[in-house]
Protein backbone atom coordinates (compact mmCIF):
# COMPACT_ATOMS: atom_id res chain seq x y z
CA UNK A 1 0.00 0.00 0.00
CA UNK A 2 1.29 3.40 -0.86
CA UNK A 3 1.49 6.32 1.06
CA UNK A 4 1.85 9.29 -1.73
CA UNK A 5 0.51 11.09 -4.27
CA UNK A 6 2.34 12.90 -6.85
CA UNK A 7 1.92 16.77 -6.59
CA UNK A 8 5.20 17.88 -8.48
CA UNK A 9 6.72 16.04 -11.17
CA UNK A 10 10.42 15.62 -12.65
CA UNK A 11 10.74 14.65 -16.44
CA UNK A 12 13.13 11.83 -17.05
CA UNK A 13 14.20 9.89 -19.69
CA UNK A 14 16.71 7.09 -20.84
CA UNK A 15 19.08 7.89 -23.52
CA UNK A 16 19.87 5.98 -26.33
CA UNK A 17 22.64 2.89 -25.60
CA UNK A 18 24.91 4.81 -27.99
CA UNK A 19 24.33 8.14 -25.56
CA UNK A 20 25.20 5.52 -22.71
CA UNK A 21 28.39 3.79 -23.95
CA UNK A 22 29.59 7.33 -24.95
CA UNK A 23 28.75 8.91 -21.57
CA UNK A 24 30.29 5.65 -19.68
CA UNK A 25 33.26 5.76 -21.96
CA UNK A 26 33.39 9.81 -21.28
CA UNK A 27 33.10 9.41 -17.57
CA UNK A 28 36.38 6.97 -17.33
CA UNK A 29 34.28 4.28 -15.96
CA UNK A 30 33.31 6.00 -12.79
CA UNK A 31 29.90 6.72 -12.52
CA UNK A 32 30.02 10.15 -10.04
CA UNK A 33 31.56 11.43 -13.56
CA UNK A 34 28.24 11.51 -14.92
CA UNK A 35 25.83 14.30 -16.02
CA UNK A 36 22.61 13.49 -13.88
CA UNK A 37 21.04 14.18 -17.20
CA UNK A 38 21.98 10.98 -18.61
CA UNK A 39 20.92 8.70 -15.75
CA UNK A 40 17.26 7.29 -16.01
CA UNK A 41 16.74 5.47 -12.58
CA UNK A 42 19.40 7.18 -9.80
CA UNK A 43 20.17 4.98 -6.90
CA UNK A 44 23.76 6.39 -6.22
CA UNK A 45 22.71 7.78 -2.47
CA UNK A 46 19.69 8.08 -0.30
CA UNK A 47 21.42 11.62 0.69
CA UNK A 48 19.53 14.58 0.00
CA UNK A 49 17.76 13.34 -3.03
CA UNK A 50 14.31 12.81 -1.96
CA UNK A 51 11.10 14.36 -2.32
CA UNK A 52 9.94 16.62 0.36
CA UNK A 53 5.99 16.90 1.09
CA UNK A 54 3.65 19.82 0.79
CA UNK A 55 4.02 20.51 3.95
CA UNK A 56 8.13 20.92 4.09
CA UNK A 57 7.40 23.03 0.86
CA UNK A 58 4.95 25.03 2.51
CA UNK A 59 7.23 25.74 5.56
CA UNK A 60 9.98 26.99 3.19
CA UNK A 61 8.34 30.10 2.86
CA UNK A 62 8.30 30.80 6.66
CA UNK A 63 12.19 30.55 6.37
CA UNK A 64 13.42 33.31 9.20
CA UNK A 65 16.72 34.16 7.55
CA UNK A 66 17.88 36.35 10.63
CA UNK A 67 21.71 35.85 11.22
CA UNK A 68 21.31 35.09 14.99
CA UNK A 69 17.94 34.42 16.91
CA UNK A 70 16.00 33.12 13.91
CA UNK A 71 12.35 32.00 14.73
CA UNK A 72 13.15 28.81 12.26
CA UNK A 73 15.78 27.42 14.61
CA UNK A 74 13.61 27.91 17.57
CA UNK A 75 11.42 25.87 15.89
CA UNK A 76 14.20 22.71 14.48
CA UNK A 77 15.20 23.40 18.06
CA UNK A 78 12.01 21.86 19.37
CA UNK A 79 11.06 19.36 16.86
CA UNK A 80 14.65 17.79 17.67
CA UNK A 81 13.58 17.87 21.30
CA UNK A 82 10.49 16.87 20.62
CA UNK A 83 11.54 13.96 18.10
CA UNK A 84 14.78 12.95 19.78
CA UNK A 85 14.50 13.76 23.25
CA UNK A 86 17.86 16.48 22.99
CA UNK A 87 17.63 19.71 24.30
CA UNK A 88 20.50 21.23 22.77
CA UNK A 89 20.97 21.61 18.92
CA UNK A 90 23.84 22.88 16.66
CA UNK A 91 23.05 23.13 13.16
CA UNK A 92 25.63 21.96 10.45
CA UNK A 93 25.44 22.40 6.61
CA UNK A 94 25.35 18.30 6.60
CA UNK A 95 26.31 15.39 8.39
CA UNK A 96 30.54 15.42 7.83
CA UNK A 97 29.74 19.20 9.16
CA UNK A 98 27.95 17.78 12.26
CA UNK A 99 30.72 15.26 12.51
CA UNK A 100 33.99 18.06 12.32
CA UNK A 101 32.27 20.07 14.80
CA UNK A 102 31.48 16.71 17.60
CA UNK A 103 34.80 15.06 16.63
CA UNK A 104 37.08 17.69 16.48
CA UNK A 105 35.90 19.16 19.85
CA UNK A 106 35.69 15.48 21.76
CA UNK A 107 39.21 13.79 19.77
CA UNK A 108 42.67 14.21 19.99
CA UNK A 109 45.50 12.79 18.82
CA UNK A 110 46.45 9.46 19.64
CA UNK A 111 42.77 8.65 20.55
CA UNK A 112 41.01 5.48 19.44
CA UNK A 113 37.37 5.50 18.35
CA UNK A 114 35.07 2.53 18.65
CA UNK A 115 32.33 2.40 16.29
CA UNK A 116 30.08 -0.58 14.94
CA UNK A 117 31.33 0.55 11.52
CA UNK A 118 32.28 3.58 10.87
CA UNK A 119 30.83 5.19 7.69
CA UNK A 120 33.59 6.85 5.59
CA UNK A 121 33.36 10.36 6.18
CA UNK A 122 33.24 9.62 10.13
CA UNK A 123 36.42 7.21 9.49
CA UNK A 124 37.75 10.63 7.96
CA UNK A 125 37.15 13.14 10.37
CA UNK A 126 38.77 10.58 13.38
CA UNK A 127 41.46 10.43 11.50
CA UNK A 128 41.86 14.10 10.57
CA UNK A 129 42.13 14.40 14.97
CA UNK A 130 44.94 12.02 14.22
CA UNK A 131 42.83 9.03 16.13
CA UNK A 132 42.37 5.96 15.25
CA UNK A 133 38.84 4.45 14.02
CA UNK A 134 37.88 0.86 15.02
CA UNK A 135 35.00 -0.53 13.66
CA UNK A 136 33.55 -3.13 16.17
CA UNK A 137 30.64 -4.92 13.86
CA UNK A 138 29.33 -8.07 14.99
CA UNK A 139 29.91 -11.24 13.64
CA UNK A 140 27.65 -12.01 10.30
CA UNK A 141 27.54 -8.42 9.72
CA UNK A 142 29.61 -9.12 6.41
CA UNK A 143 28.01 -12.57 5.39
CA UNK A 144 25.57 -11.66 3.09
CA UNK A 145 22.99 -14.78 3.78
CA UNK A 146 23.41 -14.67 7.38
CA UNK A 147 19.26 -14.61 8.38
CA UNK A 148 20.16 -12.60 11.71
CA UNK A 149 17.56 -9.51 12.53
CA UNK A 150 20.41 -6.80 13.88
CA UNK A 151 23.07 -7.47 11.86
CA UNK A 152 24.03 -3.68 12.24
CA UNK A 153 24.61 -4.36 16.18
CA UNK A 154 27.64 -3.32 17.79
CA UNK A 155 30.08 -5.67 19.20
CA UNK A 156 30.90 -5.08 22.29
CA UNK A 157 32.94 -8.33 22.91
CA UNK A 158 35.35 -7.06 19.87
CA UNK A 159 35.05 -3.61 21.98
CA UNK A 160 36.35 -5.04 25.22
CA UNK A 161 39.23 -6.82 23.53
CA UNK A 162 40.16 -3.12 22.02
CA UNK A 163 40.27 -1.55 25.11
CA UNK A 164 41.97 -4.27 26.90
CA UNK A 165 44.74 -3.71 24.31
CA UNK A 166 44.80 -0.04 24.09
CA UNK A 167 43.50 1.12 27.71
CA UNK A 168 40.38 2.90 28.46
CA UNK A 169 42.06 5.94 28.88
CA UNK A 170 42.43 6.57 25.50
CA UNK A 171 39.04 5.80 24.02
CA UNK A 172 36.84 8.58 24.64
CA UNK A 173 34.34 8.04 22.02
CA UNK A 174 32.20 5.23 21.34
CA UNK A 175 29.66 5.55 18.13
CA UNK A 176 27.38 3.45 16.91
CA UNK A 177 25.94 4.13 14.14
CA UNK A 178 22.00 2.75 13.27
CA UNK A 179 21.12 1.95 10.80
CA UNK A 180 24.93 0.66 9.90
CA UNK A 181 25.26 2.25 6.07
CA UNK A 182 28.78 0.24 5.77
CA UNK A 183 27.16 -2.91 6.92
CA UNK A 184 24.25 -3.15 4.15
CA UNK A 185 22.02 -0.72 5.94
CA UNK A 186 21.18 -3.14 8.77
CA UNK A 187 19.70 -2.42 11.79
CA UNK A 188 20.44 -2.08 15.53
CA UNK A 189 18.22 -3.14 18.19
CA UNK A 190 17.59 -0.93 21.33
CA UNK A 191 18.81 -3.53 23.68
CA UNK A 192 22.10 -3.51 21.72
CA UNK A 193 22.41 0.27 21.94
CA UNK A 194 21.43 -0.22 25.60
CA UNK A 195 24.54 -2.82 26.41
CA UNK A 196 26.79 0.01 24.41
CA UNK A 197 25.69 2.42 26.91
CA UNK A 198 26.92 0.66 30.14
CA UNK A 199 30.31 0.12 28.01
CA UNK A 200 30.58 3.73 27.49
CA UNK A 201 30.07 4.26 31.40
CA UNK A 202 32.52 1.41 32.07
CA UNK A 203 35.13 2.90 30.53
CA UNK A 204 33.95 6.63 30.91
CA UNK A 205 33.27 7.27 27.50
CA UNK A 206 31.16 9.74 25.37
CA UNK A 207 28.46 7.62 24.01
CA UNK A 208 27.26 8.87 20.07
CA UNK A 209 24.94 7.88 17.49
CA UNK A 210 25.00 8.58 14.37
CA UNK A 211 21.63 9.10 14.23
CA UNK A 212 21.39 9.26 10.15
CA UNK A 213 18.91 6.55 9.92
CA UNK A 214 17.34 6.57 13.17
CA UNK A 215 13.84 6.50 11.91
CA UNK A 216 14.31 3.16 9.31
CA UNK A 217 16.00 1.58 12.38
CA UNK A 218 13.14 2.40 14.67
CA UNK A 219 10.58 0.96 12.16
CA UNK A 220 12.63 -2.85 12.43
CA UNK A 221 12.85 -2.52 15.82
CA UNK A 222 9.42 -2.35 16.22
CA UNK A 223 9.04 -5.19 13.81
CA UNK A 224 12.04 -7.30 14.82
CA UNK A 225 12.37 -6.59 18.77
CA UNK A 226 9.54 -8.18 20.58
CA UNK A 227 9.88 -5.52 23.67
CA UNK A 228 9.00 -3.19 21.41
CA UNK A 229 5.89 -4.58 19.23
CA UNK A 230 3.36 -2.21 20.86
CA UNK A 231 5.54 0.68 20.47
CA UNK A 232 5.35 3.55 18.13
CA UNK A 233 7.94 4.68 16.45
CA UNK A 234 8.28 7.19 17.47
CA UNK A 235 8.34 5.89 21.22
CA UNK A 236 11.42 3.33 19.88
CA UNK A 237 13.45 6.14 18.95
CA UNK A 238 13.36 8.52 21.55
CA UNK A 239 13.76 5.76 23.85
CA UNK A 240 17.05 4.29 21.31
CA UNK A 241 18.47 8.00 21.10
CA UNK A 242 17.91 8.68 24.78
CA UNK A 243 20.43 6.17 25.59
CA UNK A 244 22.96 8.66 23.68
CA UNK A 245 25.12 11.53 25.36
CA UNK A 246 24.88 12.97 21.69
CA UNK A 247 24.08 12.85 18.22
CA UNK A 248 25.37 13.80 14.77
CA UNK A 249 22.68 13.84 12.51
CA UNK A 250 23.09 14.02 9.08
CA UNK A 251 19.07 15.88 8.14
CA UNK A 252 19.83 14.62 4.04
CA UNK A 253 18.89 10.99 5.43
CA UNK A 254 15.57 10.79 7.93
CA UNK A 255 15.70 14.50 7.89
CA UNK A 256 14.09 14.48 4.90
CA UNK A 257 15.48 17.43 2.92
CA UNK A 258 18.28 18.16 0.60
CA UNK A 259 20.32 19.55 2.74
CA UNK A 260 21.53 20.05 6.64
CA UNK A 261 22.80 18.62 9.64
CA UNK A 262 23.24 19.19 13.83
CA UNK A 263 25.00 17.93 16.53
CA UNK A 264 22.08 17.51 19.20
CA UNK A 265 23.43 16.56 22.88
CA UNK A 266 22.13 16.85 27.09
CA UNK A 267 25.29 18.01 28.36
CA UNK A 268 25.78 21.89 28.63
CA UNK A 269 29.56 22.02 28.74
CA UNK A 270 29.67 19.85 24.72
CA UNK A 271 27.08 22.32 24.03
CA UNK A 272 29.16 25.24 24.59
CA UNK A 273 32.05 23.62 22.74
CA UNK A 274 30.48 22.75 20.03
CA UNK A 275 28.80 26.27 19.71
CA UNK A 276 32.34 27.66 19.53
CA UNK A 277 33.69 25.39 16.92
CA UNK A 278 30.48 25.80 14.55
CA UNK A 279 30.95 29.52 14.85
CA UNK A 280 34.58 28.71 13.45
CA UNK A 281 33.15 26.32 10.25
CA UNK A 282 29.84 26.26 9.91
CA UNK A 283 28.00 29.46 11.02
CA UNK A 284 26.41 31.12 14.08
CA UNK A 285 25.17 28.49 16.18
CA UNK A 286 21.66 29.41 15.18
CA UNK A 287 22.17 28.66 11.93
CA UNK A 288 25.05 27.22 11.17
CA UNK A 289 25.70 26.42 7.24
CA UNK A 290 22.19 26.34 6.84
CA UNK A 291 19.56 28.63 5.45
CA UNK A 292 16.78 29.59 7.45
CA UNK A 293 13.85 27.70 5.31
CA UNK A 294 16.00 24.36 5.03
CA UNK A 295 15.90 24.64 9.03
CA UNK A 296 12.32 24.96 8.72
CA UNK A 297 11.96 22.08 6.23
CA UNK A 298 14.20 19.57 8.12
CA UNK A 299 11.98 20.60 11.22
CA UNK A 300 8.87 19.44 9.47
CA UNK A 301 11.08 16.49 7.82
CA UNK A 302 12.01 15.06 11.12
CA UNK A 303 8.36 14.63 12.27
CA UNK A 304 7.24 13.00 8.68
CA UNK A 305 10.10 10.77 9.30
CA UNK A 306 8.77 9.19 12.79
CA UNK A 307 5.28 8.83 10.99
CA UNK A 308 3.85 4.80 11.10
CA UNK A 309 3.03 5.47 7.39
CA UNK A 310 6.08 7.45 5.83
CA UNK A 311 8.82 4.52 7.47
CA UNK A 312 6.46 1.53 6.45
CA UNK A 313 6.00 3.12 2.71
CA UNK A 314 9.95 3.70 2.78
CA UNK A 315 10.95 0.48 4.28
CA UNK A 316 8.72 -1.02 2.58
CA UNK A 317 10.21 -0.39 -0.77
CA UNK A 318 13.61 -0.94 -0.18
CA UNK A 319 11.92 -3.99 0.77
CA UNK A 320 10.32 -4.66 -2.47
CA UNK A 321 12.78 -3.68 -4.85
CA UNK A 322 15.24 -6.40 -2.89
CA UNK A 323 12.55 -9.29 -3.94
CA UNK A 324 12.38 -8.45 -7.43
CA UNK A 325 15.93 -8.39 -7.52
CA UNK A 326 15.58 -11.91 -6.08
CA UNK A 327 12.97 -13.05 -7.89
CA UNK A 328 15.03 -12.42 -11.28
CA UNK A 329 17.66 -14.79 -9.91
CA UNK A 330 20.14 -11.43 -8.50
CA UNK A 331 22.15 -12.47 -5.33
CA UNK A 332 21.48 -9.66 -3.13
CA UNK A 333 22.64 -8.80 0.67
CA UNK A 334 19.82 -10.38 3.25
CA UNK A 335 17.50 -9.41 4.80
CA UNK A 336 17.37 -6.19 2.98
CA UNK A 337 18.21 -3.03 5.53
CA UNK A 338 16.51 0.23 5.54
CA UNK A 339 18.01 2.51 2.58
CA UNK A 340 19.01 0.25 0.14
CA UNK A 341 19.76 -3.02 -1.55
CA UNK A 342 23.18 -4.57 -1.69
CA UNK A 343 23.78 -6.75 -4.89
CA UNK A 344 26.74 -9.25 -4.19
CA UNK A 345 29.05 -8.73 -7.35
CA UNK A 346 31.83 -11.00 -6.58
CA UNK A 347 28.49 -14.06 -7.24
CA UNK A 348 27.81 -12.22 -10.41
CA UNK A 349 31.15 -12.11 -12.08
CA UNK A 350 33.03 -14.99 -10.22
CA UNK A 351 35.83 -14.98 -13.01
CA UNK A 352 36.92 -11.39 -12.52
CA UNK A 353 39.25 -11.37 -9.96
CA UNK A 354 39.10 -8.05 -6.40
CA UNK A 355 41.96 -6.37 -8.09
CA UNK A 356 39.90 -5.59 -11.75
CA UNK A 357 36.97 -4.21 -9.59
CA UNK A 358 34.01 -6.74 -10.12
CA UNK A 359 31.94 -4.23 -8.03
CA UNK A 360 32.98 -1.06 -10.21
CA UNK A 361 31.74 -3.62 -13.76
CA UNK A 362 28.56 -3.79 -12.39
CA UNK A 363 28.04 -0.66 -11.93
CA UNK A 364 29.15 0.46 -15.06
CA UNK A 365 27.24 -2.53 -16.59
CA UNK A 366 23.77 -1.55 -14.72
CA UNK A 367 24.25 1.70 -16.44
CA UNK A 368 25.12 1.02 -19.60
CA UNK A 369 22.23 -1.91 -19.69
CA UNK A 370 19.25 0.41 -18.30
CA UNK A 371 20.49 3.78 -17.30
CA UNK A 372 20.33 2.61 -13.61
CA UNK A 373 23.29 4.30 -11.35
CA UNK A 374 24.34 2.65 -8.18
CA UNK A 375 27.65 2.71 -6.14
CA UNK A 376 30.42 0.39 -5.68
CA UNK A 377 31.53 -0.58 -2.26
CA UNK A 378 33.93 -3.23 -2.78
CA UNK A 379 37.65 -2.84 -3.43
CA UNK A 380 37.75 0.07 -5.54
CA UNK A 381 36.02 2.17 -3.00
CA UNK A 382 38.18 0.66 0.10
CA UNK A 383 41.39 -0.33 -1.38
CA UNK A 384 43.35 -2.41 1.36
CA UNK A 385 40.74 -3.72 3.13
CA UNK A 386 38.52 -7.14 2.82
CA UNK A 387 35.39 -5.91 1.91
CA UNK A 388 32.72 -7.99 0.28
CA UNK A 389 32.39 -6.82 -3.67
CA UNK A 390 29.71 -4.93 -2.87
CA UNK A 391 27.37 -2.85 -5.22
CA UNK A 392 24.53 -0.27 -3.76
CA UNK A 393 21.34 0.79 -5.16
CA UNK A 394 20.09 3.11 -2.58
CA UNK A 395 16.42 4.23 -2.63
CA UNK A 396 15.85 7.90 -2.21
CA UNK A 397 12.97 9.08 -0.41
CA UNK A 398 9.15 9.24 -1.73
CA UNK A 399 10.84 9.08 -5.23
CA UNK A 400 10.45 6.34 -6.86
CA UNK A 401 7.41 3.67 -7.51
CA UNK A 402 7.21 -0.01 -8.82
CA UNK A 403 7.63 0.67 -12.65
CA UNK A 404 11.02 2.24 -11.69
CA UNK A 405 12.36 -0.37 -9.75
CA UNK A 406 10.95 -3.35 -12.25
CA UNK A 407 13.16 -1.30 -14.60
CA UNK A 408 15.84 -1.78 -11.91
CA UNK A 409 15.23 -5.44 -11.62
CA UNK A 410 14.81 -6.25 -15.69
CA UNK A 411 18.23 -4.34 -16.07
CA UNK A 412 19.94 -6.54 -13.36
CA UNK A 413 18.51 -9.54 -14.90
CA UNK A 414 19.99 -8.39 -17.98
CA UNK A 415 23.22 -8.14 -16.44
CA UNK A 416 23.56 -11.41 -15.18
CA UNK A 417 22.30 -13.01 -18.56
CA UNK A 418 25.33 -11.12 -20.01
CA UNK A 419 27.66 -11.70 -17.06
CA UNK A 420 30.22 -13.67 -18.62
CA UNK A 421 30.94 -11.34 -21.06
CA UNK A 422 31.90 -8.82 -18.91
CA UNK A 423 35.77 -7.72 -18.43
CA UNK A 424 37.73 -6.35 -15.64
CA UNK A 425 38.58 -3.09 -15.00
CA UNK A 426 41.76 -0.99 -14.03
CA UNK A 427 42.31 2.32 -12.67
CA UNK A 428 43.84 5.17 -15.07
CA UNK A 429 44.34 8.15 -12.93
CA UNK A 430 44.64 7.76 -9.00
CA UNK A 431 43.55 10.85 -7.38
CA UNK A 432 45.92 11.71 -4.33
CA UNK A 433 43.99 10.58 -1.34
CA UNK A 434 43.50 6.87 -1.52
CA UNK A 435 40.51 6.84 0.87
CA UNK A 436 38.70 9.02 -2.06
CA UNK A 437 39.94 7.83 -4.88
CA UNK A 438 36.48 6.21 -6.44
CA UNK A 439 34.73 9.55 -5.74
CA UNK A 440 36.75 10.99 -8.74
CA UNK A 441 39.70 8.42 -10.14
CA UNK A 442 39.47 7.28 -14.24
CA UNK A 443 39.35 3.91 -15.30
CA UNK A 444 39.36 1.52 -17.85
CA UNK A 445 38.43 -1.89 -19.31
CA UNK A 446 41.54 -4.20 -18.99
CA UNK A 447 40.72 -5.40 -22.44
CA UNK A 448 41.97 -2.07 -24.05
CA UNK A 449 45.05 -2.39 -21.99
N1 LIG B 1 27.02 9.09 8.67
C1 LIG B 1 26.43 8.16 7.89
C2 LIG B 1 26.04 6.85 8.48
C3 LIG B 1 26.17 8.43 6.53
O1 LIG B 1 25.57 7.50 5.79
C4 LIG B 1 26.54 9.69 6.01
C5 LIG B 1 26.33 9.99 4.58
C6 LIG B 1 27.16 10.62 6.85
C7 LIG B 1 27.39 10.29 8.19
C8 LIG B 1 27.58 11.97 6.35
O2 LIG B 1 26.48 12.77 6.09
O3 LIG B 1 26.57 13.19 3.62
O4 LIG B 1 25.24 14.66 5.16
O5 LIG B 1 27.70 14.73 5.17
N2 LIG B 1 26.05 9.12 3.72
C9 LIG B 1 25.78 9.34 2.30
C10 LIG B 1 25.62 8.01 1.60
C11 LIG B 1 26.72 10.26 1.60
O6 LIG B 1 25.53 8.00 0.35
O7 LIG B 1 25.52 6.99 2.27
P1 LIG B 1 26.51 13.89 4.95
Amino acid sequence: MTAYKAKMVERIALPSRERRERALEAAGYNVFALDSTDVYIDLLTDSGTGTMSDAQWAALIRGDESYAGSSSFTRLASAVSDVMGFPFVVPAHQGRGAENILYGTTLEAGDVVLNNTHFDTTRAHVANQEADPVDCPVDGARDPDADEPFKGNFSIERARSIVDEVGAENVPVVIQTITNNSAAGQPVSVENTRLVREFADEIDATFVIDACRFAENAYFVSRREATFEDATIGEIAREQLGYADALVMSGKKDGLVNAGGFVATRDPDLFEACKQRAILYEGFPTYGGMSGRDLEAMAVGLREAVEEAYVADRVGQVRELGAMLEAVGVPIYTPTGGHAVYLDAEAIFPHIPAQEFPGQVLVCELYREGGVRGVELGSFAFPDTDRPELVRLAVPRRTYHREHFEHVAETAELVLERAEEATGLAVRSDPPIPELRHFTAELEPVSNL
